[in-house]
């Protein structure tokens, strides 16, 4: 049941997920006020939308079609209860790392829901791959041997097809030159080794790119795609059964961002994908989807304590108790986001400031440029579209301990992963 909530105060929260209200002004997550949270689970937090991520889990399973499959890109947000709930949704999980592989054993995922990645896959991850009978994405001249040698029997082969996506540079990855997949005439020679060692070769795979802001290099990934595919058919006489897309399918971040709703990106991709396949006389593959950002990346929300606020001549600061350590994003892409004040969001927001983080780094800016109402000490931030490759890729600079993740609904609000702790910190001393 959807409850209606404060409707005329959506467009401040349109980067929020789905159950984000504004309440007696307060943002409510969940129907749960943020200070609520802020005050049960501490700060920061990352918030979890649950009817979001149903949702968005329920498109992009219809986009992938009735004989595509969809794998939720584990990197983004390596979490058990996240991993179950998508399972119950009908998604698996690609992972890239033991440890990740090892959050979806946890959950529960096994052999065909698990698609293993990696341009250069350990022996854990291998044999974490063959006890599961995962498939796994070959991605080296010598995979197709090392995999056989480790007992597993079925493999995609990781193509890069000379596409450069329009995203930034550190996460494009179907360019020429890419440290991942192999170029096709290296990538045939892999799936003829494959075949040569009777291994179960299901297919291609392709992932362009992360946060694409449209379908450009997507379509013609896949143009390539089923080019290589009926090369591959020509000169091995094998088939691909399965054609899997990777992920890449984009999130607003800013309100100024620009980006194509995910679902019907992916959407796009697979019908796109099966009619290529078919113009080169191949069967309609199965298509296989890895979201991660788009999965999970407007579901979650980030609850900070304002800290210092310093009005300079220059610029005014609000400072707050968080920042690079739990989100490095702004750092590592330039990612842009933006900030409502939680419990002040019906007071007009009269004041300029940027948002900076705790950390001993001059870099550590979480916002350049934001309107809040006139910031004070203990004000409570909420950042929105930050559920996607925050806590994925936090760190304890500084000693500063990992947030807290908490899942909301229908005024529930569960634990998923606790709040580090200093003891944490110190049991990794010797
Ligand atoms: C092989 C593969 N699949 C899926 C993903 C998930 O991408 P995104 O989070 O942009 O959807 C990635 C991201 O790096 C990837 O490398």
């Amino acid at each position: 049941m959807r409850r209606k909530g404060n409707r005329q105060n959506r467009p401040m929260l349109d980067l929020f997920p789905d159950s984000a209200r504004v309440e007696h002004g307060e943002v409510t997550l969940g129907r749960i006020g943020a200070s609520t949270l802020a005050k049960r689970y501490g700060t920061p937090l990352v918030v979890y939308c649950e009817d979001t991520l149903r949702q968005q889990a329920r498109a992009l399973r219809t986009a992938a079609g009735d004989d595509g499959q969809v794998f939720y890109g584990t990197k983004a947000f390596p979490n058990v209860a996240l991993l179950r709930l998508f399972r119950e949704e009908g998604i698996g999980a690609d992972v890239a790392a033991a440890g990740e592989l090892a959050f979806a054993r946890a959950a529960g995922l096994s052999g065909a829901e698990l698609v293993v990645h990696g341009n250069n896959k350990d022996e854990p991850l291998l044999a974490g791959a063959a006890a599961e009978r995962a498939s796994v994405a070959l991605d080296a001249p010598d995979e197709a041997a090392l995999v056989s040698a480790a007992g597993i029997d079925r493999v995609l082969v990781r193509v890069t097809l000379g596409v450069d996506a329009d995203t930034h540079e550190a996460i494009r990855t179907g360019h020429h030159g890419s440290k991942f997949g192999l170029p096709p005439d290296q990538a045939q020679i892999v799936v003829a080794d494959a075949l040569a060692r009777g291994l179960d070769v299901l297919g291609l795979h392709v992932h362009v790119g992360s946060q694409l802001p449209d379908f450009t290099a997507q379509a013609e990934t896949i143009r390539r795609l089923a080019a290589f595919a009926a090369a591959c058919r020509e000169s091995l006489g094998w088939e691909a059964r399965v054609a899997n897309l990777g992920g890449g399918f984009g999130v607003k971040h800013h309100p100024d961002d620009d980006v194509p709703d995910p679902a019907e990106l992916a959407w796009s991709a697979a019908v796109t994908a099966r009619a290529a396949f078919n113009a080169v006389g191949l069967p309609t593959p199965s298509v296989w989807l890895e979201p991660g950002r788009s999965l999970v990346g407007r579901a979650g929300v980030t609850l900070y304590r304002v800290g210092s606020v310093k009005r300079l001549e220059q610029r005014s600061w609000v400072a707050v108790d968080g920042g690079m350590s739990d989100n490095p994003r702004p750092q590592l892409y330039g990612a842009r986001y933006t900030a409502v004040s939680a419990f002040r969001a019906g007071e007009v927001p009269d004041e300029l400031v940027s948002v900076a983080g705790m950390h001993c780094e001059s870099g550590d800016v979480l916002i350049d440029d934001v309107s809040l109402p006139s910031p004070r000490r203990d004000d409570l931030l909420a950042v929105p579209a930050t559920g996607a490759y925050t806590l994925a890729m936090s760190s304890n600079y500084n000693g500063v301990t990992r947030p807290a993740a908490v899942l909301v609904r229908d005024g529930d609000a569960e634990l998923i992963r606790r709040r580090e702790t200093i003891d944490d910190l110190l049991a990794l001393e010797v």
